[in-house]
């Protein structure tokens, strides 16, 4: 995977710290909605949608443990914690830049 990528059509979200927009990461064909938190001075991008069914994550707040508990059915998405399936972000002004995967 090539980063930097762009993240596009960014729109702040209901909760604090939790941005919406549009990107083309690994193994996708197009660009699809993605979600972005910040925590401390860290941004970590994820799918807005759930692996498990495919529920739109969007305005689902993030656990105290780093993780993001999909209402549907609980299943659990690393964004802030070990063995997170998340992406690095950088902010650059009002933008976003994927700049890795979590490791
Ligand atoms: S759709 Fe998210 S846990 Fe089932």
């Amino acid at each position: 995977m090539n980063f930097p990528i762009a993240v596009t059509n960014v729109k702040l979200n209901q909760l604090d710290d939790s941005w919406s927009g549009m990107a083309q990461l690994s193994g996708q064909d197009q660009a699809y909605k993605v979600l972005i938190f910040k925590r401390d001075e860290s941004y970590r991008l994820i799918s807005a949608y759930c692996p498990h069914q495919g529920l739109d994550l969007t305005n689902v707040p993030i656990e105290n443990d780093g993780n993001l508990v999909c209402p549907f059915h609980g299943w659990r998405i690393g964004v802030f914690c070990q063995n997170a399936m998340s992406y690095v972000v950088e902010r650059q002004g009002e933008n976003f830049v994927v700049v890795s995967e979590e490791t």
